[in-house]
């Protein structure tokens, strides 16, 4: 156990803070400069480029992932009384998304050591009325794609991934979000490349991408956005009630840039996630799990599971030591059942998710930014050992 110093009050490391650097800021500045704020020229090279970088067929940025889950559902066709299977362990919006769409959620739980979605429940919880299943590559780890998509070929399910974790996660060779009839991701904040707010769908097929494309800016035509530019005022024509889902060339100025680091910001993640697999090791929490062969972790997480009964300090004593030692830590997240809003509406229990319950109940987010420099890590790896000492 460590003997160094707390961290000091001003310098509270915290979790999941972005690094910006010089190349979007002038971007960003040039961007206002030119007067053209709205979705752009900057907006469709960020949408080329991820497509690139994904090998995939189509990419339209969206103002978030939450956009890209609600829209994917919409362009799948789903209606009220439909229903889409997922995963008890996720981020709400994963769940809102499907509400959104007017179809029924149906939960079910999660593999214990990889924390994805269980495909043998998913078969298990096919009704009638199932229409589409919602994997989420939970903490960056590939879900198990290739059952997942056996058993949606079989029931003719759509198959919607959430990546907003897995943006680098591959899965035999290929790009998580490029499995499924749509690919979800995110650039929030804390996420692996941000843009402020931000997200972006991957589509198979091109009428889905140009649907989704007129869903996001009020159901006006194609390209709508184009309206004010130099090429002659062109009319638009509202053909569908949309929502105001687009992207900012604001945001995709930060993306644009933050993209081409990507690889170097995950090699970064990598050694982090490895210095704390290393030094965390002996101490009585459980570390993530080795990833499965042949596959890529976006290493979007770092949780461990803080047992009381081994660890002799509750989940959430842990959380308020780290807090009060200056480091910044997360929780990803509770089981969706926790809460009461789903309780009410779907009756739905913790403890009928008994795998999602237990690590939500234990899990904590350790910082893995690739702005953590080495002594921020060696901080973060006091305080874990100090507040487990302490207990
Ligand atoms: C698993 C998951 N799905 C969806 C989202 C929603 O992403 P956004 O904030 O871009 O809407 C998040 C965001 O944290 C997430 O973690």
């Amino acid at each position: 156990m460590s003997n160094h110093p707390a961290r000091s009050k001003e310098r509270f490391l915290v979790f999941g803070s972005p690094l910006i650097e010089e190349e979007e800021i002038r971007e960003v500045v040039s961007c206002i400069e030119s007067g053209w704020l709205g979705t752009g020229p900057k907006v469709s090279q960020f949408e080329a480029n991820f497509k690139d970088y994904k090998h995939a067929n189509h990419a339209v940025a969206l103002s978030s992932c939450t956009a890209a889950l609600h829209l994917s559902m919409l362009a799948a066709g789903l209606k009220p009384g439909d229903e889409v299977i997922t995963t008890a362990l996720t981020f709400c919006a994963t769940v809102n998304a499907i509400i959104h769409t007017g179809a029924t959620p149906v939960l079910v739980d999660i593999e214990p050591e990889s924390m994805n979605i269980d495909p043998d429940q998913i078969e298990l919880a096919i009704t009638p009325r199932t229409r589409a299943v919602l994997p989420v590559h939970f903490a960056g780890r590939p879900c198990n794609i290739d059952k997942i998509m056996n058993i949606a070929a079989q029931n003719n399910l759509k198959v919607i991934e959430d990546c907003a974790h897995a943006i680098e996660a591959e899965y035999k060779g290929h790009k998580a979000g490029t499995f499924g009839d749509f690919g979800c991701f995110s650039f929030y904040v804390t996420k692996n490349i941000v843009t402020g707010e931000g997200g972006m769908v991957l589509a198979q097929r091109e009428q889905d991408a140009a649907r989704i494309k007129v869903l996001a800016l009020h159901g006006m035509t194609k390209d709508a956005w184009k309206r004010f530019g130099d090429e002659g005022y062109k009319h638009y024509h509202v053909v569908e009630c949309g929502f105001k889902y687009n992207m900012m060339d604001l945001q995709a100025a930060i993306g644009i840039h933050q993209l081409r680091r990507i690889e170097s910001y995950w090699q970064r993640r990598h050694e982090i996630w490895e210095r704390y697999n290393e030094s965390l090791k002996s101490l009585p929490v459980t570390l993530p799990f080795d990833p499965e062969p042949n596959t890529r972790h976006a290493h979007h997480l770092y949780t461990i599971l803080i047992d009381q009964k081994h660890a002799g300090i509750s989940r959430d004593s842990f959380l308020n030591e780290m807090t009060r030692a200056n480091i910044g830590v997360g929780v990803h997240y509770l089981s969706i059942p926790e809460h009461p809003y789903y309780q009410k509406s779907f009756g739905w229990r913790p403890e009928d998710f008994p795998n999602a319950m237990r690590i939500g109940r234990q899990t904590v987010s350790l910082p893995l930014s690739p702005k953590l420099r080495d002594k921020d890590v060696d901080d973060v790896i006091n305080a874990v050992c100090t507040c487990l000492d302490r207990s």
